[in-house]
């Protein structure tokens, strides 16, 4: 823990709103945000703009961009503590992106394993599915963010951010911090429950039993748990054998949302009768996490003057910082600004 004088870390990690968010969000991503933002600066942009890099149904994405906002905040992420806001309502993001896609070799792009996995037998792919780390790179970067929380699947972005970064400072003299990745140790991963060896990700989801959407009915979600694959070894302990993943990940479930050991995890399960039972407590755990989620998410969903308020003050209080920073890299590259003369 920082003492109190010591200088709090500042983190910075974006969320997609292209769909409901997904248990793996929440556990891998989110709730972690919201643990640490007494004692680090958080800023976290609802970042629209990676969305459009597919294709997206306007009306849809507007929606899901108030609704990622709204499930935020009802997971935890309080407006007072952490900054939220979307991307998309401040314009520096975009244009550092243009600024640093100008000193970024193609050949960097071409190696991210997304590009490849997502362009993969795909006829035509937009460039901006291509450029989408170097967006990334300038939210992390405007901010002087120094640290990155993703789930592994990002973690090569933020490295490159970091070349990207260095690049730069190397071409017109230190101007960005270098970030790192840090992916938590548990529940860095939540993988599907129908197939424990695909992630849980929200691209799945119309796949029956595969996620647990956060504003799924309490009965649906024990349904998708019960129905989940394991395996017929019988036995509860964690493992990392492609044929216990199903049960190893239930246990990452639980483990993620009570905050327990591996060690106290297994024990709680010495008694439990089969797998019948290691899902219907895995269950309850899940359904006593969400369920007040859900009903604070309702509220704000339903009271949209309280929850455009408290996305305007979080533009805002970007805006302090985004600008500033923005000012200082166009300064740099000697594009010209109005009563400014220069680097
Ligand atoms: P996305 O929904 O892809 O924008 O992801 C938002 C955040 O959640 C990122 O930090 C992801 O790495 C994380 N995330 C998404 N799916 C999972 C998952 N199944 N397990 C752990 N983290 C995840
Ligand atoms: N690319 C990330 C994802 O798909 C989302 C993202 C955009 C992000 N900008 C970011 C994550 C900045 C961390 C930091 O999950």
């Amino acid at each position: 823990m920082p003492t109190s004088n010591a200088k709090k870390s500042r983190i910075l990690t974006g969320i997609q709103p292209s769909g409901d968010m997904q248990l793996g969000n929440y556990l891998g991503a989110v709730k972690h945000w919201v643990m640490n933002q007494d004692i680090q600066t958080n800023f976290i942009p609802v970042v629209d703009l990676h969305s459009i890099t597919v294709k997206q149904d306007p009306e849809e994405l507007s929606r899901n961009t108030l609704s990622l906002v709204a499930m935020l905040i009802a997971c935890g992420v309080d407006p007072e503590k952490s900054t939220l806001f979307i991307q998309s309502h401040i314009s520096a993001h975009a244009v550092l992106s243009w600024i640093l896609n100008c000193t970024t070799p193609v050949g960097w792009l071409e190696r991210m394993i997304q590009y490849k996995e997502k362009s993969h037998n795909q006829e035509r792919v937009s460039t901006g599915l291509l450029t989408y780390p170097i967006l990334m790179a300038a939210d992390i970067l405007i901010y002087d963010a120094d640290e990155v929380p993703v789930g592994e699947d990002q973690k090569q972005h933020v490295e490159l951010t970091r070349d990207i970064a260095e690049r730069f400072n190397n071409l017109y003299g230190e101007t960005f911090v270098l970030p790192k990745a840090v992916v938590p140790k548990v529940g860095a991963r939540v993988m599907g429950l129908d197939n424990p060896s695909l992630k849980m990700s929200k691209s799945y989801a119309h796949i029956r039993g595969h996620a647990i959407s956060m504003l799924d009915d309490p009965k649906e979600i024990d349904r998708s748990i019960k129905r989940a694959v394991t395996d017929s070894f019988n036995e509860i302990c964690f493992s990392s054998d492609k044929e216990r993943a199903g049960v190893n990940n239930l246990l990452g479930i639980y483990q993620v949302i009570t905050g327990k050991t591996f060690t106290e995890v297994e024990n709680d399960f010495n008694d439990a009768r089969g797998y019948g039972d290691l899902k219907s407590r895995v269950s309850e755990v899940v359904i006593s996490e969400i369920e007040p989620i859900q009903k604070r998410y309702h509220e704000l969903i339903n009271n949209s003057p309280e929850l455009e308020s408290l996305i305007q003050k979080g533009d805002d209080l970007a805006k302090q910082y985004a600008d500033p920073k923005l000012d200082v890299v166009l300064g740099k590259v000697g594009l010209h600004r109005n009563g400014h003369s220069g680097v």
